[in-house]
C-alpha cells in the first residue's frame, strides 16, 4: 500500500489538540516517520503531551500561527504540514471575533505563505461543517481558510506544493464537545440536560475516524479538494438519552450562532462535486494553474458526478446512528 508518511517529516499545528495527539498517536504507531513536529502555543500542553508520546521522532516548538517568521523557521525542512490549529468554540469567536480572524484567517494566509517558501509538498488544512452556508463568525473564518488553502493551488506557480482541505462535522468527545458537556452532567447527578431544541441533529465522526480519513486523503490528494467523508447524523436528543438516560431533559431554546441542523455540502456546490464510495470532492471553482480531473483520485478511484439539488445536510441524512451505534461509539 502507498504511505505517504514513512521517512518523512510532519508538522502538525495545534498538535496538542484533540485531533493533534490522536493524529501523532496513529503515526507513531502505524508508520514510520522520520520527524513529527508540533507547533503550539502553550507549555504545559506541550510539556503533558511530550511526557505521553516519549518518543525520538518527536520535536516541540511553542509559536503561534500568526507568527509567520517563527511558522517559516518551523517549515524548514518539513515534507508534510496537517493544520489543526484554530479557536473553534462559537461563542467565544461571537464575542472576540478580531481575534478569531486573526488565528483562523490569518493563521491559514501565514501558514500558506510559509509553506510556499519552505517548499513543503502536502498541505492539508482541517475544516469543518459550520463553514459551509456559515452563520457564525467561526464558520465563517472557516470557510475563508478554505478558500485560501484552495486558491493556494493557483499561486504556487513551478512549486509542486498540494494544498488540500478535510471538512467534516462534529468530533465524538473531543474537547469543548457535547459529549463530555453531558458526561460531566451525568457525573455530577444534575437536575436535568439542556437541550437547545429538541430537532437538533448534527454530523459526527469519531476522532479515529477523522485521523484514518485524514491520512487516506494525503494519499488520495492532487491539490484544491475539499474531503468531505460520508458519516452519519444523530439527533441531539438521543445523544442525551443514551448518555445520561435517568436525567430529565430541559429544553433551552437555539444558542446564538447555532444552526439546528448542519451542512457539509451546500447545494450550490453540488453541481461542482463528485461522489466516492465513501466520500464527496468539492472541486475548487477556479483550476486555471494545472487542469485537473478531480473524477479521480491519487488512488485511482472513480467519482461521479451528483445531481444539481444535491446537498449533504446532518437532517436530510441517509445514514444515522442507532442508539446503540451511539453507545458503542461512547465506549471508544
Ligand atoms: N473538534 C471538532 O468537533 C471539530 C470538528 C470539525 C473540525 N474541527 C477542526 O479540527 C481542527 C482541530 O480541532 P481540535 O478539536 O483538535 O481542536 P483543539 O483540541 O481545541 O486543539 C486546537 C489546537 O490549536 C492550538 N492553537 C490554538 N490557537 C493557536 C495559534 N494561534 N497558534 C498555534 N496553535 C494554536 C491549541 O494549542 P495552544 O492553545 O497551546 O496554542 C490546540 O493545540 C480545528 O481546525 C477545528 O476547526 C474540529
Amino acid at each position: 500500500m502507498l504511505n505517504k508518511i514513512d521517512d518523512k517529516t510532519i508538522l502538525i499545528t495545534g498538535g496538542t489538540g484533540s485531533f493533534g495527539k490522536e493524529f501523532v498517536r496513529t503515526i507513531l504507531e502505524k508508520y514510520n516517520p522520520k520527524k513529527v513536529i508540533i507547533y503550539s502555543r502553550d507549555e504545559l500542553k506541550q510539556y503533558e503531551m511530550a511526557l505521553q508520546f516519549n518518543d525520538k521522532r518527536m520535536r516541540y516548538f511553542i509559536g503561534d500561527v500568526r507568527d509567520e517568521n517563527r511558522l517559516q523557521s518551523a517549515l524548514n525542512g518539513v515534507d508534510i504540514c496537517i493544520h489543526a490549529a484554530a479557536l473553534k468554540q462559537v461563542p467565544i469567536a461571537e464575542y472576540n471575533p478580531m481575534e478569531c480572524i486573526k488565528t483562523n484567517i490569518y493563521g491559514a494566509s501565514n501558514i500558506i505563505e510559509s509553506c510556499l517558501k519552505m517548499e513543503v509538498g502536502e498541505i492539508i488544512a482541517l475544516s469543518t461543517d459550520k463553514a459551509a452556508n456559515p452563520i457564525n463568525l467561526y464558520g465563517a473564518t472557516k470557510l475563508c481558510s478554505d478558500k485560501l488553502f484552495v486558491s493556494a493551488n493557483n499561486i504556487k506557480g513551478v512549486l509542486k506544493s498540494k494544498f488540500s482541505v478535510v471538512r467534516y462535522g462534529n468530533v465524538v468527545g473531543s474537547r469543548g464537545s457535547v459529549v463530555p458537556f453531558f458526561k460531566k452532567l451525568r457525573d455530577s447527578k444534575a437536575e436535568f440536560i439542556p437541550i437547545t431544541d429538541e430537532r437538533m441533529t448534527r454530523f459526527f465522526i469519531t476522532l479515529n475516524n477523522g485521523v484514518e480519513f485524514v491520512l487516506k486523503s494525503l494519499e488520495r490528494m492532487q491539490g484544491g479538494e475539499i474531503f468531505v467523508p460520508k458519516i452519519p447524523s444523530v439527533k441531539i436528543l438521543d445523544l442525551a438519552k443514551a448518555i445520561a438516560p435517568e436525567i430529565p431533559h430541559k429544553i433551552v431554546g437555539i444558542r446564538p450562532g447555532e444552526k439546528l441542523h448542519e451542512v457539509m455540502i451546500p447545494r450550490d456546490d453540488a453541481r461542482h462535486c463528485k461522489e466516492f464510495d465513501d466520500f464527496y470532492i468539492i472541486e475548487p471553482t477556479i483550476n486555471f494553474n494545472s487542469p485537473i480531473d478531480y473524477s479521480y483520485t491519487l488512488l485511482n478511484e472513480k467519482g461521479k458526478t451528483i445531481c444539481d439539488d444535491f446537498e449533504y445536510n446532518s437532517f436530510t441524512n441517509t445514514k444515522w446512528l442507532t442508539k446503540d451505534e451511539i453507545l458503542a461509539l461512547l465506549e471508544q
